[in-house]
């Protein structure tokens, strides 16, 4: 048994040896600029959404979607996402293709999570990822401003949606499309 035990030891010892090795002789690739694997997408955004799960409080938003607090959101989210979400103005974003993994566009593709999830995922930011944490950057009020914006790109009323019009030269996002991005993500 305790030669067995030894054994065990010895093979675990020699793996993590092997992994340090591997990674310090410089075998790991560090490019940003290529797509991601899509068994790793898959691994890596079902670690991440069970982390959410696990760690984030079950907040309840305490704005109310107001036609002030949306456009607040929009002028929130041009300022601090767009550059790697995609803006109101439905140009491709500057960034989005230079990150590993790379940034899900807002515009086409809303997120459907709880709101709870995606102000946790903005305030802490997602590690070892482009995505940084905004809790040092963003008031509390601020962020949850652009959650509200986010979980209503599909329903806003219409004078934010003629204030989206004007401003951005685009038009809003529609339910029909945000289905669209959702088979996107069920068939990949
Ligand atoms: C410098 C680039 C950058 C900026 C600026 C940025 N993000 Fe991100 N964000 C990313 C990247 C890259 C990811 C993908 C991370 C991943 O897949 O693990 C991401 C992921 C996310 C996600 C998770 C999406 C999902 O599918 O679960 C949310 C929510 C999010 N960002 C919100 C925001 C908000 C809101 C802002 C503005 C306050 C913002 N981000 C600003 C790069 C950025």
């Amino acid at each position: 048994m305790g030669k067995f035990l030894l054994g065990v030891i010895v093979a675990v010892v020699v793996l993590i040896l092997c992994a340090l090795g591997f990674a310090l002789l410089g075998f790991l690739p560090t490019p940003a600029n290529v797509e991601p694997a899509s068994y790793e997408r898959h691994f890596a955004m079902s670690a991440v959404d069970a982390s959410m799960e696990r760690h984030a409080p079950r907040l309840t938003n305490p704005l109310t979607p107001t036609d002030q607090n949306l456009e607040d959101g929009m002028k929130l989210y041009t300022m601090n996402c767009a550059l790697c979400h995609g803006g109101l103005d439905r140009k491709p974003s500057t960034l989005a293709n230079s990150f590993y993994p790379p940034p899900p566009n807002f515009i086409s593709d809303p997120p459907d999570d709880p709101e709870w999830h995606t102000f946790y995922t903005m305030r802490t930011g997602i590690r070892y990822s482009g995505m940084p944490a905004w809790d040092k950057t963003l008031s509390e009020s601020d962020m949850w401003k652009i959650t509200l914006l986010l979980s209503h790109m599909d329903k806003l009323p219409p004078a934010v949606q003629d204030y989206w019009k004007s401003n951005f030269n685009a038009a809003p996002v529609t339910s029909d499309e945000e289905k669209k991005g959702e088979e996107k993500h069920d068939h990949p």
